[in-house]
This record gives C-alpha cells, structure tokens and sequence, in this order.
C-alpha cells in the first residue's frame, strides 16, 4: 500500500555534538565528519550540494564532488561556461550542503567561491583517467544540445587521436573559501544538536543554534 509521506519519519539515534568539544576551527571539524563519512562506507560521501544565485535573484542547487579540503576551503572541479560557472562570475557567494543520512549529519556552508590558477586546475585535469578528461572536453557543459548529438562517439575519437588531450581554459576548479558553517546531528525527540561557526575578523566565533 503507497505510504503517506506524512507517516515517514525516523528517530537520530547516532550521538551528539557539543560547542565545548569541537575544534576551534569548522574546517577541521568537517575534514573529522568527512573522514568519518567515509569510514561508515556512507554512499559519495564526497557529493555536496552546491547553491549559487542568478542575476536575477534565483538560487539554484545542484550535486558536486568535494575534491580536497585545504587549510583555506573546499575545492571543487567544474566547467567555468556552465549555469554554476557563469552565476559564479557575478556572483561569487555561494552555499553548500553535505547531507550524511548514514550518520545523521548535515553540514552547512557559506562561503565564497574563487578561481584556482590555472596550474592547479591542470595537475587535478591530467590527474584523471583518459576517458574523464575527454568527457569534459567534449562537453559544453548546461548548453542545450541536438538529440542526436554523439558525446559517446566524440570521446571516442578523442580517445584515439595521438596527440595528448589538453585541458580546456573553461574547465578547472574553484575554493570555496568559507565564512559561516553549521554542523547539525540528529538527536532523538527533535533536539537535534546544531553548532554554528561565523567567521569575524578573521577569527572564528562559536555558538549553540536551538534545533
Ligand atoms: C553525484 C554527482 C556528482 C557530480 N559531480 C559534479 C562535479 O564535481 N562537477 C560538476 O561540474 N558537475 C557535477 N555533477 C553534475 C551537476 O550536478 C550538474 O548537473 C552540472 O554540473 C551542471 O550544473 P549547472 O548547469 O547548474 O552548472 C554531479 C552530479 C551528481 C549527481
């Protein structure tokens, strides 16, 4: 019988965070969930979803792949003339969201999205495999394209011309350099933990948020 959404609901179970015992810095305290993430075999526990905003005032979310945290944010890879890419040029503040169900934890982020240099972008391009480099030169990525268009058999000739593939200009990374994150854990009967950490001065402030 077709459950009614209102019936789906689940007690969190799975423990707690406390302001007093979490590090003074959010970007450790994510790097410790990440790698906690991946420990319990959580299914991509590298996607986030990654909101940026139109010119127009429209936000718009969509999956990404985190691909290193350094001391400064998170960094992910992207082409630069997508709708993300192109909202990002006018508009560089954006919001992320880590959502680990296996472990009752969400992460939240706001931060503010900078270009790598173009040599960082090509030591993580040339670092793929050959097929994921021609993928996304092929692709103009968030164009709307002819159906009968053959990405599958444009990789292909790719593939087997001589010459290396080369890093196209529109395709590289960003860091996403944090100014406020939130780290939530469910917790049983709604009292859900939430610590908030915003970025003031260059100095990061601590504190309790109610469920
Ligand atoms: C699990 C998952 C991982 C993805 N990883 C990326 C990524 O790292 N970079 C990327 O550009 N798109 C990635 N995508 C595709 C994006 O969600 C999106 O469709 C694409 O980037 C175009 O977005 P835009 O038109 O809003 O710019 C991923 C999608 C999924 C579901």
């Amino acid at each position: 019988m077709k459950k009614s959404l209102k019936e789906i609901r689940k007690e969190y179970i799975k423990g707690s965070i406390s302001i007093s015992t979490t590090p003074a810095n959010p970007i450790e305290l994510l790097e410790i969930w990440l790698q906690e993430a991946i420990e319990a075999q959580v299914e991509e526990p590298t996607a986030m979803t990654l909101s940026t905003v139109s010119i127009d005032n429209f936000p718009s979310s969509r999956v990404v792949l985190l691909k290193e945290i350094t001391k400064e944010g998170l960094v992910f890879f992207t082409n630069y003339h997508s709708q993300k890419g192109r909202e990002i040029a006018v508009n560089p503040n954006v919001s992320i969201n880590f959502f680990w169900p296996e472990l009752e934890r969400q992460v939240r982020v706001q931060a503010m999205a900078e270009k790598l240099l173009s040599e960082e972008s090509d030591e993580y391009f040339y670092s793929r495999p050959l097929a994921s480099q021609a993928g996304a030169i092929v692709s103009n990525q968030s164009r709307v394209i002819e159906e009968s268009l053959n990405l599958e058999a444009q990789v292909e000739a790719l593939l087997k011309q001589e010459s290396p593939l080369v890093r196209p200009e529109n395709w590289g990374g960003y860091l996403l350099v944090p100014k406020y994150c939130e780290f939530w854990h469910g917790k049983p009967s709604r009292v859900h933990d939430r610590v908030a950490f915003n970025k003031s001065n260059y100095e990061w402030q601590k504190s309790r948020l109610s469920p």
